[in-house]
């Protein structure tokens, strides 16, 4: 078998230009590029700088344009409202040109920020590609969040327009999103100039007369638009992300680097072509949502499933199964605790056995480690390919993968394969000199990044270079870390800042320690993630009280897990918490967060030499103990 991949890598590292300049050539642009890769303004690399395209064009109007206008763009499953209900493309651009005609209605205009907090629902899709319609800034924000969070965005993007609606489904429950919404523009400085409202019939939204409109009368009188020409290099989208504080970071993404690197990627990497059926099992809230939910299969002219449910309890553990064959799924995408998830249910895999799954070729997993036990449970229960692959909120599409559609090769249990092309990828040392195969140290790329990765942070360049430029100059920290093995296949270990990964969801602890530290009778405290069984990891908070406080714990404590609840949302699943008389710390006052989770984790560890103090090692082993964590539970 030729490969094909050796081949792109080869050329993608040593001739970029050429490499990505052919790839452009299967997108649709206004105006062609003056330059591939622009460097002119390093550490700010540009792509395809002076081309002019537009990216809503390239994922619904071309298709239709091309006479693929009859065929299924999204098929909307909800097991929650027992709902299906397919758009082909022709009716999909009606949608978004409508909506985008609302949204100029509005005021709304090139550049201008929109702010979208949706469940997953498919009004939700139609305003992010209106945005890109008409060359407006999408900023999508998970509805698991508080409205602390959503405040927190709307004060960083100051968005003209919210599109919002009265309600999500979580399994069973109703969450009202609108007083959220509320809230949050309540607590935020900037306001929206207009909030659109989708009113879903499981909950009606009270809405502000002057400030709110109603989604279904603004669509009966809009003037549907065109698609308008942006810039290769101008904002798409800005998609908030944890960084190591409460203050999140604001990856943007360009319209031009975007369209060309993913529409690749969906024959490169997932091995699927145009008319073929994708879905990506995420939300439109997080990066893989946005890649691989809507953008990535739409460019490419594929039916995209837009499922909202869960993999359990939707009604059951089938759910996925059923979905893949009834709308011919070849190729599914999820997070591995979706199949812990499904795999707790039905340990012996029995259901897949009432569907016939011919149909499906590839299941790709990613955002979090994926364990050797669930690999190699999802292989032996579908009998297909099981690729593990790596990526950010910042690189947009897989740093790390078994590119099927170029070469598919042998999988090593613990790697997402090895780096997709466009990648330069090494592992140094703390002082910045690389290390040998199968050593682990900081995991970096060598700048530039490949098209559709972070060009900035939204208005805050020296952050962006700050958090991921600084430490190793002239390499993207990825601030993951881990070893490339001799064959060149990369392993991913763990973070080397706090964030944690609770879920396939990424959350940081330090923001959470910043919630917790605002409880009055909290004098310090530290998050840990620990090892999870079915998210992977979760919080766990050890928090010292200030002195003379004498109520019960269990009072403090629940009101910390309400505290975290209400400020950063229930996404954090913050559940767990322990009072401790003192932390860990060196001498220097650094608290030794890494010891404390190795004794929660039951794992060996070293004691710092630096420590201050060995008898609070003790302590924290008997308080870990108390609530069921570490060799004295
Ligand atoms: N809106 C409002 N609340 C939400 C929400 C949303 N969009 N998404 C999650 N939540 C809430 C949940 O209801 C839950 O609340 P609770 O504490 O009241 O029960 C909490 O946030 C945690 O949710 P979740 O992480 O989904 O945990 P879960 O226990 O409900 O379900 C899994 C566990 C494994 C089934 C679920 O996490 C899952 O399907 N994961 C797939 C991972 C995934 O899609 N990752 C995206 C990257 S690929
Ligand atoms: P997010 O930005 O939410 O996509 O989270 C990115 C982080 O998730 C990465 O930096 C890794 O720590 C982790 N991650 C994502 N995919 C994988 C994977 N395949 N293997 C190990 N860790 C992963």
């Amino acid at each position: 078998m030729v490969n094909l991949y050796a081949e792109a890598y080869a050329q993608s590292i040593n001739d970029p230009d050429k490499f990505w300049g052919s790839v452009a050539e299967d997108c649709h642009w206004y105006k062609r590029w003056d330059k591939v890769l622009d460097d002119s303004n390093k550490p700010f690399y540009r792509w395809f700088t002076g081309g002019e395209t537009n990216t809503c064009y390239n994922a619904v109007d071309l298709h239709v344009d091309n006479g693929r206008g009859d065929q299924d763009a999204i098929i909307y499953d909800s097991p929650v409202t027992d709902t299906i209900i397919k758009y082909t493309y022709a009716e999909l651009k009606d949608q978004v040109a409508t909506f985008a005609g609302v949204l100029t209605a509005k005021g709304v205009g090139k550049g201008d920020r929109v702010i979208i907090y949706m469940p997953m629902i498919p009004e939700a899709v139609f305003a992010m590609l209106a945005c890109a319609r008409i060359g407006a800034v999408h900023s999508v924000v998970f509805g698991g969040f508080a409205a602390n969070e959503l405040a927190t965005r709307i004060n960083d993007a100051k968005p003209k327009v919210i599109v919002s609606t009265s309600c999500g489904i979580e399994v069973k429950k109703v969450i009202e999103y609108k007083p959220l919404l509320d809230e949050a523009i309540d607590l935020s400085d900037t306001k929206p100039e207009a909030c659109i409202i989708f009113q879903r019939p499981q909950a009606t939204a009270k809405m502000t007369v002057g400030r709110d409109f109603d989604w279904k009368a603004e669509m009966a009188v809009a003037v549907a638009q065109a698609c308008v020409p942006v810039k290769a290099t101008d904002p798409l989208y800005i998609l908030y992300t944890s960084g190591t504080t409460g203050q999140p970071k604001g990856v943007v993404r360009d319209n031009g680097g975007h369209m060309v690197a993913l529409k690749w990627t969906m024959s490169a990497i997932y091995g699927v072509n145009t008319g073929d059926v994708y879905w990506a099992a995420s939300d439109i809230g997080w990066v893989v949502g946005h890649s691989y939910i809507v953008y990535g299969p739409l460019f490419k002219g594929c039916t995209t499933i837009l499922f909202e449910g869960k993999p359990v309890g939707t009604p059951d553990a089938a759910v996925f199964w059923r979905v893949i064959s009834q709308h011919k799924v070849k190729t599914l995408f999820t997070a591995p605790t979706a199949f812990r998830a499904i795999k707790r249910e039905d340990p012996s895999a029995l259901l897949i056995k009432n569907f016939d799954l011919s149909c499906f070729n590839y299941l790709f997993l990613a955002g979090e480690r994926l364990d050797p036990d669930t690999l190699s449970w999802a292989e032996n229960a579908l009998k297909v390919p099981v690729i593990d692959h790596w990526w950010q909120t910042e690189t947009g599409w897989a740093i790390a993968a078994n590119c099927v559609g170029l070469h598919q090769f042998d999988v090593k249990p613990g790697s997402p394969t090895k780096a997709a092309p466009g990648w330069n990828m090494a592992v140094l040392d703390p002082d910045g000199n690389p290390i040998g195969a199968g050593d682990i140290g900081a995991i970096v790329a060598k700048l530039p990044l490949p098209p559709g990765t972070l060009p900035t942070l939204w208005q805050n360049d020296q952050r962006y270079i700050d958090s991921y430029l600084s430490t190793f100059p002239g390499y993207y920290e990825t601030a993951d870390a881990g070893f490339i093995d001799q064959d060149g296949y990369i392993y991913v270990m763990a973070r080397t800042d706090d964030i944690i990964n609770v879920a396939g969801h990424r959350l940081s602890t330090g923001a959470m320690e910043e919630v917790i530290a605002g409880h009055p009778d909290v004098a310090e405290c530290a998050v840990m993630g620990v090892e999870d069984k079915l998210k992977g990891q979760i919080p766990l908070g050890m928090m010292v009280l200030n002195a003379g406080v004498e109520r019960a714990y269990d009072e403090v404590v629940n009101e910390v897990i309400a505290l975290v609840r209400n400020k950063i949302g229930p996404v954090a699943a913050f559940k767990t918490a322990t009072i401790v008389k003192r932390l860990p710390k060196t001498r220097s006052g650094k608290i030794l967060r890494g010891t404390m989770r190795a004794i929660a984790d039951k794992k060996d560890y070293k004691v710092p030499a630096t420590i201050d103090d060995y008898t609070t090692l003790d302590e924290i082993e008997d308080s870990l103990g108390k609530i069921g964590y570490g060799n004295r539970a």
